[in-house]
């Protein structure tokens, strides 16, 4: 009894003894003290103040504050930064501020309060709903959240979230949630590659029990300007950017310190103070020892893995996986082909398995081959993933396989089509073709493999599935080396698994195996529009195709705001369309199509004859930013995006013309005045001819009317159709209906 009540107690005290110690999820699986040990100084920076060369304790990168005024309401911010683990317990922020007496350190966090808040601005946003809740629920239980943070009913040694009620608005949550590398650069939160809504819906569940709206704050310029000098002086600056630059003084390098003083111990003074566990800082003690180490290849990588917590989700050799406790929450949307459809692959020998470029794709990009997993693969960043491609393919040799290669003359593309078909080893039996599928449970698909994986790995699974994931439904097709099917190839495993190999190695460009289920999958647009997100022909992979209830269709390239594709009749058709990444492309069914340039859609322009300017998306970043989008009763997106300085938005809709014919009404609106010498590119091409007050006709399927007064002019061989932006536009696209009779849908 006696005992119960002091537990008690010191539950309820906000104390520093009591204090929460960081929390690193995923370390206790990081196997190694010495990595261990890597890992909590790098998640802690302290090299963001201490000097150190050592590479792998390079200091995690601390959020972004340079926009933190429209992300986090102010008072949430005060009460953080005075006492950072007692506002969120578990947090890797120290409390920079713990030796001042608490009348200093409140004022002190009241006035780098003040000058946070001149960063950026809140914007009014509204209160989420029970509909929106109820789906963020599920999405946020089945993405790959809970992979890293708690679900519903807590689970220790989970990522905290602090109250984020009382911190961000369903506006900057969402935002936040689209986009979370650019607020923490460092990578630790990842992109969890979410689409249409899915982040709005998440922001409502976490803000479930935000009642009423924030109320404005008003900043004061003399306590503004006193937190930021005070932000030089408590050396935040050492791990946060707000966009100015400033500098803070050396200071003691790791390999100098005093291993009992300091940060390390638990007394209070002018360093920031960590709530460490005894544990935490026997393993700090013992990394400042490997100052001067050399961690091998091996090493680095559990590093890294460990640190971005990717052993959470992935098994690799003897560490991680998944734990029993969040194995429920991975699920995939047909698990009759077994644990594989809903548990991420393993990573043991990933670097034998991927070929370079697709490791690259999944490290960097988020490319995925599985839709039928619900996880999604996160992305962390070029920066902290970049670098494990090389160690992969280092660290993972690739084991000799035994094939015999079937010579042309045997046509072994044909052999191999048949051996994937229903008459021979059935493969489209579980796994899809091209998106396609004879049944409806669906694996990997086959024109995917040559692109993913390497040809020696591929004989070397095939002759033994088990041996590289034993408890896989997918089938071994010569056991004790005899092939099921003797009549082909004589019955030769080598060159039967060649055979398949060379088929598949064709990519997207094989021809169908006998008995996949072949009719086109095409996305039917009714009396709603209908959108899209994903690869277009000549957009790549941030198109967003739009199909309106009358037949005209649109896509749109949101990585360079343009309108990059108009047509008439059917959408698109689906069938080779997967979640995410991929490489499955949307193509368009309808015509007359009409293309427009490539390029950015905006530019300022220096002189009226300064060329219009090129960006290699291959090595430069878009200038603009994608806002998302909003939509109407009728399903029309609202698309928003952001030049540099100027917030777009940009609206299409059907609209009949005097004599009935169905045209494409576009508005533009620009939320400030425009810098001189803006200019939208409303189109280019060898045909382009005026053909009354502001109305042109481009190539000889469309005509564009406009709102104000264009200019036509020459580019090189061609010519260019450009529209000073002055103010709000609109646009008109006339487009020739469908060529062909009854395709044209009815409104
Ligand atoms: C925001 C800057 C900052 C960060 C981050 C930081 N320290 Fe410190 N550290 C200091 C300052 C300031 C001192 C006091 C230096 C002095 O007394 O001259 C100090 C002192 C120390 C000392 C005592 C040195 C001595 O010889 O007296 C140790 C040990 C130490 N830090 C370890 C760490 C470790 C381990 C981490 C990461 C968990 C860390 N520090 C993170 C600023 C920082
Ligand atoms: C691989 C692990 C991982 C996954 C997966 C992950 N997170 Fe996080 N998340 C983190 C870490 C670590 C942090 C703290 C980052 C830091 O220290 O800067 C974080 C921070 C956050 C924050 C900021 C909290 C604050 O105090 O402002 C939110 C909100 C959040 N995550 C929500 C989500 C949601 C929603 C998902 C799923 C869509 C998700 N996270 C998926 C690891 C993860
Ligand atoms: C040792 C590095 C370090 C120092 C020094 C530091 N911070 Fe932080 N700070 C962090 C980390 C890491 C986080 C993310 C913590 C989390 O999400 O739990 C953070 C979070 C924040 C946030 C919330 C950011 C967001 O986007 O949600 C604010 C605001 C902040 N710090 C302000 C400060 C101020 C003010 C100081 C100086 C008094 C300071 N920090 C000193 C590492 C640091
Ligand atoms: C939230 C869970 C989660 C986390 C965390 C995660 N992954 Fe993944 N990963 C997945 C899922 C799901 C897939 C399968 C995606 C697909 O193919 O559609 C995947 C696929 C991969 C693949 C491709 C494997 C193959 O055989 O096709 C690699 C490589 C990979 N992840 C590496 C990493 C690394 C490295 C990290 C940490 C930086 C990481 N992952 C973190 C869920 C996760
Ligand atoms: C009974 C169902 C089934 C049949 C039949 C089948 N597979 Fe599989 N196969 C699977 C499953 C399930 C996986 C694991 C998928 C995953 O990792 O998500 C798989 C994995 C693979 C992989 C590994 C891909 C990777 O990246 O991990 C290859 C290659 C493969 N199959 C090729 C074939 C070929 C070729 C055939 C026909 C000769 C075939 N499969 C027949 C179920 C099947």
């Amino acid at each position: 009894m006696k005992s119960s009540v002091v537990i008690l107690l010191a539950a309820m005290l906000p104390s520093f003894a009591a204090a929460q110690p960081p929390i690193i999820a995923g370390i206790e699986k990081a196997g190694a003290e010495k990595v261990a040990g890597a890992v909590l100084m790098s998640e802690l920076a302290c090299a963001a103040c201490h000097a150190s060369t050592q590479t792998v304790f390079a200091a995690k990168t601390a959020p972004d504050l340079s926009m933190i005024g429209s992300r986090a309401h102010p008072a949430h911010l005060q009460r953080f930064i005075a006492s950072p683990s007692n506002v969120k317990p578990g947090t890797t922020m120290p409390d920079v501020l713990a030796h001042l007496p608490e009348k200093d350190r409140n004022d002190a966090a009241e006035a780098l309060m003040h000058f946070l808040a001149t960063l950026g601005k809140q914007a009014p946003s509204a209160l989420p709903t029970a509909e929106a809740i109820e789906r963020g629920k599920k999405l946020y239980h089945s993405v790959g959240c809970v992979a890293c943070h708690s679900p519903e009913k807590p689970l220790p040694g989970s990522v905290p979230h602090g109250p984020l009620a009382e911190k961000y608005t369903l506006a900057s949550l969402t935002a936040f949630l689209q986009d979370p590398l650019s607020a923490r650069p460092g990578g630790r939160m990842p992109d969890c590659q979410l689409e249409n809504g899915e982040a709005a819906d998440i922001a409502s569940y976490l803000l479930r029990d935000q009642k009423t709206p924030f109320t404005p704050f008003q900043v004061d310029a003399a306590l503004a300007s006193r937190g930021q000098k005070l932000f030089v002086e408590h050396r935040c600056n050492a791990c946060h950017a707000t966009g100015a630059k400033t500098l803070t003084p050396p200071i003691i390098a790791l390999n100098k310190l005093r291993a009992e003083e300091g940060c390390l111990s638990a007394k209070k003074g002018a360093w920031p103070h960590y709530p460490l566990s005894e544990g935490q800082r026997t393993a700090l003690r013992s990394a400042l020892a490997d100052e001067a180490k050399s961690f091998s290849p091996a090493e680095v990588a559990q590093i890294t893995l460990t640190r971005l917590n990717c052993i959470t989700c992935h098994v690799r050799g003897e560490i991680g996986g998944v734990s029993t406790e969040r194995s429920d929450y991975f699920s995939g949307r047909d698990e009759t082909l077994g644990e594989q459809t809903r548990i991420p692959p393993a990573l043991t020998g990933v670097g034998a398995k991927l070929k370079e470029k697709w490791l690259r794709e999944v490290l960097v990009n988020g490319a995925s081959a599985r839709p039928y997993i619900h996880t999604r693969m996160p992305k962390f960043g070029a920066a902290q993933t970049e670098h494990l491609a090389a160690l992969f393919k280092q660290l993972d040799l690739p084991h000799s396989a035994a094939f015999t290669r079937v010579g042309d003359d045997k046509k072994p593309r044909e052999i191999g089509r048949e051996l994937a078909g229903v008459k021979g080893f059935n493969c489209i039996a579980c796994h899809t073709f091209r998106g396609r599928s004879a049944s409806p449970i669906r694996a990997l698909d086959l024109t995917t493999m040559a692109e993913r994986v390497e040809e020696n790995w591929f004989h070397n699974f095939l002759a033994h599935p088990q041996k590289f994931v034993p408890l896989t439904v997918m089938p071994g097709f010569w056991p004790d080396g005899k092939s099921l099917l003797p009549a082909i190839l004589g019955g030769n495993p080598g060159m039967q698994r060649d055979a398949l190999w060379q088929y598949l190695a064709q990519g997207p460009e094989a021809r169908e195996p006998a008995g996949l289920i072949l009719e086109p999958l095409v996305v039917k647009v009714q009396n709603e529009a209908v959108i899209v997100r994903r690869a277009f022909p000549g957009i790549g992979k941030r198109g967003i195709g739009i199909g309106y209830p009358g037949g005209i269709n649109l896509a749109f390239d949101a990585e360079l705001m343009r309108l990059a594709t108009l047509w008439s009749g059917d959408f698109i058709e689906a069938s080779s369309l997967w979640r995410g990444q991929g490489s499955g492309q949307a193509r368009i069914l309808g015509k007359p199509v009409v293309e427009f340039p490539p390029g950015p859609a905006f530019a300022v322009l220096a002189t009226a004859d300064a060329t219009w300017p090129v960006l290699d998306m291959t090595t430069e970043r878009s200038p603009f930013s994608f806002k998302g989008y909003s939509l109407d009763a009728q399903q029309r997106p609202t698309l928003k995006y952001a030049l540099p300085g100027v917030e777009v938005t940009d609206f299409f809709m059907e609209r009949r013309d005097d004599s009935g014919s169905l045209y494409l009404q576009r508005t533009l609106t620009f939320s400030s005045p425009s810098p001189a010498g803006f200019h939208l590119r409303v189109a280019s091409g060898t045909m382009i001819e005026a053909q009354g007050a502001n109305t042109f006709a481009v190539g000889t399927n469309l005509v564009i009317k406009m709102s104000a007064q264009a200019v036509l002019r020459d580019a090189g061989d061609a010519k260019e159709l450009l529209l000073p932006v002055r103010g709000d536009l609109k646009l008109e696209y006339h487009l020739k209906p469908a060529s062909t009779e009854g395709k044209g849908r009815k409104p």
